[in-house]
């Protein structure tokens, strides 16, 4: 591993006791507990890629090792820049009161609503021109095709994020968890972040227990899966870790680290890595676009219909590309749809073949 990459987690910042901090209620209420929902999408090609001895010498290797990799450059710093630059552009058009220039206004009743102070997840904000447009950044796509040997692939639309720093009214609580079912086995998802901001050791980012996906199944043969928690995600592929199980973790050798990336980097880590998001303590605001990308013939019809009409409405799903399909429906405020709701993006993305089939609307 490339120790520039990494840093110790600051620790002014201790995890708290509460693991559920701060998820949003969404208009669509979905609650969804690990057994009640059809895993759907089991394959064993990444699986069977870890298993092979021979090395890939790229960053596969620490993927496949460590959990976890950052892929440089997969945007050119400049075009990543520009991106960050529409997301603002983009952000600034909200209409509650926020104003860049007045740390004042860096304030909940002045933004969008967010989950854990930064991820947007209504809005339509993942269907905005330039998310798509990052998500079919042929450097975004190659390294996921490579991992999974197709270029045949769904791409997930969840969320973007855009987190303030500094931020005095947020009650902000780590959240560590993995985002795959416990009822799942194996390496089944590699999921990615856009990385648009720069990501360093006091920047907000990625904090990971580095190894925590190799001890995935002994976790939960030793502590048996508990009931999610009242406000925690209602989608089947998350499960949220107490204080207690992430000491189970570093007990048993895991390190949590930050992961470190500049712009244009893409970090790509296994859905089983035990993972939370740290708040910037420096000056920067954290931009980032999510994407997942997972082969096409995974889906099964039913999700894949399911996955366009979600696209259709201009809705997120989950961090799952081909299964583990549902709406976020609108952000809440309250208990009220939030008045900044929107039906569409303001700046609606091109519906190219590549988009349309990323989305699952037209098949390969
Ligand atoms: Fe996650």
């Amino acid at each position: 591993m490339a120790p520039s990459r990494i840093s110790p987690t600051p620790e002014e910042l201790p995890l708290s006791q509460t693991y559920n901090g701060g998820y949003l209620k969404t208009s669509h209420g979905i609650k969804h507990d690990y057994a009640d929902t059809k895993v759907g999408g089991v394959n064993g090609i990444l699986a069977s890629q870890a298993q092979k001895t021979e090395k890939f010498g790229d960053w596969r290797d620490e993927f496949f090792s460590e959990g976890y990799t950052v892929v440089k450059g997969a945007i050119p710093r400049a075009k990543a820049i520009q991106y960050r630059e529409r997301a603002m552009e983009w952000f600034d058009k909200f209409d509650f009161g926020f104003d860049i220039n007045d740390k004042s206004t860096w304030t909940k009743e002045h933004l969008p609503v967010m989950m854990n102070a930064g991820m947007i997840m209504g809005y339509c904000a993942t269907h905005e021109a330039w998310a798509w447009e990052g998500r079919c950044e042929c450097g975004v796509i190659e390294p996921f095709a490579k991992l999974w040997g197709t270029d045949e692939l769904l791409v997930s639309f969840d969320a973007v994020n855009i987190t303030f720093p500094g931020r005095k009214d947020v009650e902000w609580t780590p959240w560590p968890h993995i985002d795959q079912s416990p009822t799942r086995k194996g390496l089944a998802c590699a999921q990615g972040i856009i990385n648009l901001s720069e990501s360093g050791p006091l920047d907000g980012g990625l904090q990971l227990l580095q190894g925590s996906s190799e001890l995935f199944e002994q976790f939960f043969q030793e502590n048996p899966p508990k009931p999610k928690a009242k406000d925690a995600p209602g989608q089947f592929d998350w499960y949220g870790f107490t204080l207690e199980d992430v000491k189970w973790f570093e007990d048993h050798g895991c390190k949590l680290i930050k992961v470190e990336a500049e712009p244009g980097d893409v970090i790509i880590w296994d859905s089983r890595t035990v993972h939370y998001a740290s708040l910037p303590q420096s000056e920067t605001i954290r931009t980032i676009i999510y994407a997942t990308y997972t082969p096409s013939k995974l889906a099964t019809p039913e999700d894949l219909a399911l996955k366009a009409s979600i696209f259709h409405r201009y809705e997120g799903t989950t961090h799952w590309p081909h299964c583990n399909i549902f709406a976020q429906g609108k952000a809440m405020r309250g208990d009220s749809i939030c008045p900044g709701e929107r039906e569409e993006p303001l700046e609606k993305p091109e519906l190219t073949d590549q988009v349309l089939k990323l989305a699952g609307v037209l098949p390969y």
